[in-house]
């Protein structure tokens, strides 16, 4: 981990409220896995004063990608970034996805929790047999469809909540129906708590070893302030240090 000064390559908006960010870097595009996530500061005038957690979207070269949704101050100032702008960033932050090789996968996905797990179908789509599941509000809302559809995945169910593109309603309905008919070794999701509370069950009633990529208020990043706790069957843990990803049986 280490707080470097990036530069902004390019600034992509990609909907309304949703800009991709590609960012150049020697320490963070290095190092970062898939899971892995980045503390970054909106601006340098400490307003606001924390850094703001985002996923790591992808890596080429010496550039890594974030995405951003603009759901408040600081996220509204990072999409307001333009090419050639300074960017202050802490990074990688957090556990990795666990790398598997020739299993059956299954990817869920809420809305903005796309990101690691893109990040993890560029580096082992292609490895797996890995089915996707991916919902979102509407159509506008489910991001890098073109991108996914160009990977190499055994079948790709989008939802959406009015059905605008795909099966309208949550992602649950598909998750059902699958998990009838087919075996998997292991699933990643990431997403809303309302999503984990409602796939929980049905992915460990079918599937041995389940992973959640969890979100959480954060004011340090790195496992000092103590703002991102989850109870778990052993404990308290900090989101931001032992996890963002957990095995699914530690979680209460
Ligand atoms: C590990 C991790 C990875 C993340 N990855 C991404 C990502 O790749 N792209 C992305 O757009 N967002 C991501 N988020 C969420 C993002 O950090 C928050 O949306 C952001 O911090 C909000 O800051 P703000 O100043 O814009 O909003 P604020 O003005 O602080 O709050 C606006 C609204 O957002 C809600 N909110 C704030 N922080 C969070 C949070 N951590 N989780 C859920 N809701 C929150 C608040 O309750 C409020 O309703 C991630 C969060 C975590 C913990
Ligand atoms: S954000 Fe400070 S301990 Fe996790």
């Amino acid at each position: 981990m280490k707080e470097e000064l990036c530069t902004i390559v390019e600034a992509r908006p990609i909907t309304l409220d949703t800009t991709i960010l590609k960012i150049k870097s020697k320490y963070i595009s290095s190092g970062a896995e898939p899971g892995n996530f980045v503390m970054v500061s909106p601006n340098d005038l400490n307003d606001p004063l924390l850094k703001r957690p985002l996923g790591i979207l992808d890596i080429k070269k010496d550039c890594f990608y974030l995405m951003v949704e603009n759901v408040g101050k600081g996220t509204k100032l990072l999409q307001e970034k333009k090419e050639g702008e300074k960017l202050c960033v802490l990074g990688p932050l957090g556990n990795k996805f666990k790398e598997i090789k020739k299993q059956k996968i299954l990817l869920l996905s809420g809305g903005i929790g796309i990101v690691p797990l893109f990040f993890f179908a560029r580096k082992f789509v292609s490895q797996n047999e890995t089915t996707l599941i991916y919902g979102a509000r509407k159509k506008s809302k489910l991001l890098m469809r073109d991108e996914f559809d160009k990977m190499d995945f055994k079948k790709i169910f989008y939802h959406t909540d009015d059905g605008s593109l795909g099966r309208k309603g949550y992602i649950t309905s598909s998750l059902k129906d699958i998990l009838e008919k087919e075996h998997f070794d292991f699933s990643f999701s990431c997403g809303p708590n309302t999503m984990f509370n409602a796939i929980k069950p049905l992915l460990e009633k079918h599937i041995k070893e389940n992973y959640f990529s969890l979100e959480a208020f954060m004011g340090c990043g790195f496992g000092v302030c103590h703002s991102c706790v989850v109870q778990t069957r052993t404990g308290y843990k900090k989101v931001c240090h032992d996890g963002p990803i957990f095995n699914t049986e530690e979680l209460i």
